[in-house]
């Protein structure tokens, strides 16, 4: 998810029982004019893996050698947008435009997967407009191109997130295609999880918002016995979160970085409101720290605990790249 799975997000995922995370959408003009912010989304580390890395953009020449870089970078697959409804995207030929216009999907697709020696998967929309069922003419076609296995978030484009993913459209793609589909789109818990599974055939789901400031869905969804967090567990996580994400992104850029995420754990009843619209406002990390630890002392503790299990060390950090160009160093 674009401003939400950065490092640290895919690696909480990944502790929390996630079988596979994937990175923010990556732009492949980014990677071919060696942006510096754009190839920072490269680094890769160990324990978030495996890992798919997300590529997007309208040629399949620049797309193959984005994929060529993020094969480089150590992802485990490389992913292909079909699916961002957001204009700036949209207008430039990429995202869930291709979805209508099948002859440039393949071409992208069958150029990607000829680039790289690691699965190729793609994410998809229903379409553009809503009601629209131009995924499952694409579908079969983009794994005669190359695809491994296919992501659907069976709502339009025009939708955005309004509305209910219509996943009768996930159970007809499983029955089009003969790689895995996953399904994308409203997985917020353990039942809906097996609902889905159960109605649609697919091989697996993923899971999107309900997971943002809240792994304890992942584990709730993976494991039958789980209990909810208690808040020095949650205020642990933020606090954890934080600190990594400073690590990857600077003081600068997490710091406003962060703010959505304070809703996202404190919120779903675990403290009162007023808590976080303080939290906003404050204009150093550091403060945001202390305060966190004020409101559960006990949260220190899990914070140690949690960090001493951390890989430690450089050789848990794939790193290829030249530190320089990272953000936040
Ligand atoms: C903030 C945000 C950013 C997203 N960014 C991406 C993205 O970069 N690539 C992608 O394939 N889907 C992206 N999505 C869509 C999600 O992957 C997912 O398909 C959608 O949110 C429905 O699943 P959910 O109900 O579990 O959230 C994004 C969704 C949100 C809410």
């Amino acid at each position: 998810m674009a401003g939400v799975s950065v490092q640290a997000f895919r690696r909480q995922g990944r502790r929390y029982g996630a079988g596979l995370v994937c990175s923010e959408m990556v732009s492949c003009a980014g990677l071919h004019h060696g942006n510096e912010r754009t190839l920072g989304y490269l680094r890769i580390s160990a324990d978030e893996r495996p890992l798919a890395v997300q590529i997007f953009g309208s040629e399949p020449g620049v797309m193959a050698e984005a994929a060529q870089m993020v094969e480089e970078a150590g992802a485990d697959l490389v992913d292909v947008n079909f699916g961002c409804p957001v204009k700036k995207v949209t207008k430039t030929g990429a995202g869930a435009t291709l979805l209508e216009d099948p002859e440039r999907a393949g071409a992208i697709v069958g150029a990607v997967a000829e680039a790289v020696s690691v699965p190729v998967t793609v994410k998809m929309r229903r379409g553009l407009e809503n009601g629209s069922r131009a995924c499952l003419e694409l579908g079969p076609r983009l794994v005669e191109a190359g695809a491994s296995a296919l992501t659907l978030h069976p709502r339009s484009a025009r939708q955005m997130y309004t509305g209910e993913a219509d996943h009768t459209l996930t159970a007809e793609m499983v029955e089009r295609v003969d790689v895995p589909v996953i399904a994308s789109g409203d997985v917020t818990s353990r039942a809906r999880a097996q609902a889905l599974l159960a109605t649609t055939g697919c091989a697996a789901v993923m899971v999107g918002r309900a997971a943002q400031g809240n792994p304890w869905a992942l584990r709730e969804i993976v494991d039958e016995e789980t209990e909810p967090p208690s808040r020095e567990e949650v205020i642990a996580e933020l606090l954890l979160f934080i600190r990594e994400t400073v690590r990857e992104l600077g003081e600068r850029r997490a710091t406003g970085f962060l703010k959505k995420f304070y809703g996202w754990y404190l919120g779903r009843g675990r403290f009162p409101r007023p808590f976080k619209q303080e939290l906003v406002q404050l204009e150093s990390l550091d403060e945001v720290e202390a305060r966190l630890l004020a409101a559960a002392p006990g949260a220190a503790e899990v914070l140690e605990r949690l960090e001493a299990e951390l890989p430690q060390g450089e050789d848990d950090v794939v790193l290829d790249l030249p530190i320089s160009i990272y953000g936040g160093g």
